[in-house]
């Protein structure tokens, strides 16, 4: 193939440039230039040449509006975060720390699309074909009809799948493959994007599924999955510690489903496998009650779950530190504020630390109150009683907002044995539960008064 020569395009304002330069010629932004092959070889770019002409305009109501048509993984956690299976002509990128089980989890999934008598490819670029092999063995997948492909050229990946013709195809991962047309380093920005651009075009054209693996890196993954979130379908994100067994799949964006919906998988022996009823495993197992640890009750997408928020309140240095593993830290900055202004709570020389127990990661601010009350519980070194669950969003003048969904979330935590529960006034039942003794609360300082109360 003839080598196009390159341009440099940049990130901020699209003006492009012949060489690189540190300074966009346009905007004059710095350092936002990256190499992208050429389009158009008069040398002129009309961004609108290749449109004039051919496009249909049609009035929104005159177009008919056809569902997608999903076919199921066969894992039904996978398929809840999907929005039901995997979407012709869909591209999919899934992204996670290396080992949470990304390769693992789609090699399982394209084995059961392949007995469902799909065409599938895998295409690994981290691992030799034997080494894939090796892993459908451990998996338990010793017939395996899917097809290997260990590669990292793009341009021999599109030959492929052109070939193949599958239905289904993963690339693992995108930042192996690299294109001969661009002459930056495999991994690099401009190297990821310019290949998964291709293969979504590809996708779209051929109407094959395909799933692109990324990894995140810690550092804010600058060349990770985060520069083509907004060229795919939809972004999953693994989540969860690799020391528990316990992981996450989250879906941050959809264009055929729900967001905010979480699987819940196991890893074991024989790979991962669907928790259809998760909402106890980020509790942890205290045999008594323990200071500094509230659970609450958060819910993911259409499920309520439980998790333990642990605080750990120890004297500090001149400048002590806070930490949060699990949530947000600038909220926590924010809580710690709020506790000391209205409810007298001071943590000014102390360090404080928080975590959400299991590699789980909190977004919603309904884990305000839980988290507020397990500082206090670690300040005073006394524990919130067996049974007790708290929910709320906290604001900045101290008052107890309530959260989505409320009763829901207090049946679950009933369901699941607890008894006691402080929740903001507008979540509290109407009737009483059965079981459960609700405290209701408008304000922090009543919540921590009820506990204080309790010795
Ligand atoms: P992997 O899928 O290779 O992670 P990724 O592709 O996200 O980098 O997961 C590898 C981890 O999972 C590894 O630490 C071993 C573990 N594992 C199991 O516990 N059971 C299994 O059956 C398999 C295949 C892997
Ligand atoms: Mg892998």
């Amino acid at each position: 193939m003839a080598k196009d020569k390159s341009i440099f395009t940049c990130n901020e304002c699209g003006g492009t440039s012949p060489k690189w330069l540190g300074k966009c010629p346009s905007c004059a932004a710095w350092n936002t230039l990256v190499e992208s092959s050429t389009v158009a070889e008069s040398g002129v770019r009309n961004r609108f040449a290749s449109l004039a002409g051919t496009a249909q305009v049609a009035v929104l109501a005159d177009i008919e509006a056809s569902d997608v048509d999903r076919t199921p993984t066969g894992h039904s956690e996978l398929d809840r975060v999907l929005g039901g299976g995997i979407v012709q002509g869909g591209v999919v990128l899934i992204g996670g720390d290396p080992g949470i089980g990304k390769s693992t989890l789609l090699l399982q999934a394209l084995d059961s699309l392949q007995r469902a008598g799909k065409k599938t490819l895998y295409v690994t670029g981290e691992e030799s074909g034997a080494q894939v092999a090796l892993r459908s063995r451990r998996l338990g997948l010793d017939a395996s009809q899917v097809s290997v492909l260990a590669e990292i050229q793009l341009e021999k990946i599109l030959g492929a799948l052109g070939s193949q013709q599958p239905d289904v195809a993963v690339i693992d991962s995108i930042q192996t493959v690299y294109s001969d047309q661009l002459t930056s380093a495999p991994g690099s920005v401009a190297q990821v994007r310019e290949c998964a651009a291709h293969l979504t075009r590809a996708a779209k054209s051929a109407g094959v599924c395909i799933v692109l693996v990324g990894h995140v890196t810690k550092e804010g993954a600058l060349a990770g999955p985060r520069v083509l979130e907004h060229m795919v379908d939809t972004v999953l994100y693994f989540e969860g510690d690799t020391h528990s067994q316990f992981r996450l799949v989250r879906a941050i964006k959809n264009r055929f489903g729900a967001v905010n919906e979480i699987g819940v998988f196991a890893m074991t022996e024989k790979g991962l496998k669907g928790v259809s009823n998760p909402s106890a495993i980020f509790l942890s197992q205290h045999a008594e009650p323990v200071p500094g640890s509230c659970v609450m009750v958060t819910l993911e997408g259409t499920r309520p779950l439980l998790v333990e928020i642990q605080a750990l309140v120890d004297s500090g240095g001149p400048s002590p530190r806070r930490l949060s593993v699990g949530l947000d830290r600038d909220r926590l900055a924010m809580l710690l504020a709020v506790l000391h202004r209205h409810a007298g709570v001071a943590c000014m020389d102390q360090d404080v630390f928080i975590n959400a127990v299991g590699g789980v990661r909190i977004g919603e601010p309904a884990a305000d109150l839980a988290v507020m009350l397990a500082i206090s519980s670690s300040l005073r070194g006394k524990p919130l009683p067996k049974g007790f669950v708290a929910f709320g969003e906290v604001g900045l003048a101290g008052e107890v907002r309530p959260a989505p969904r409320g009763q829901e979330r207090l049946r679950e935590a009933a369901k699941l044995g607890f008894t006691q529960a402080i929740v903001p006034k507008a979540n509290a039942p109407k009737k009483p539960m059965d079981g459960m003794t609700v405290h209701a609360v408008e304000r922090v300082e009543e919540a921590l008064q009820i506990v204080r109360s309790w010795g």
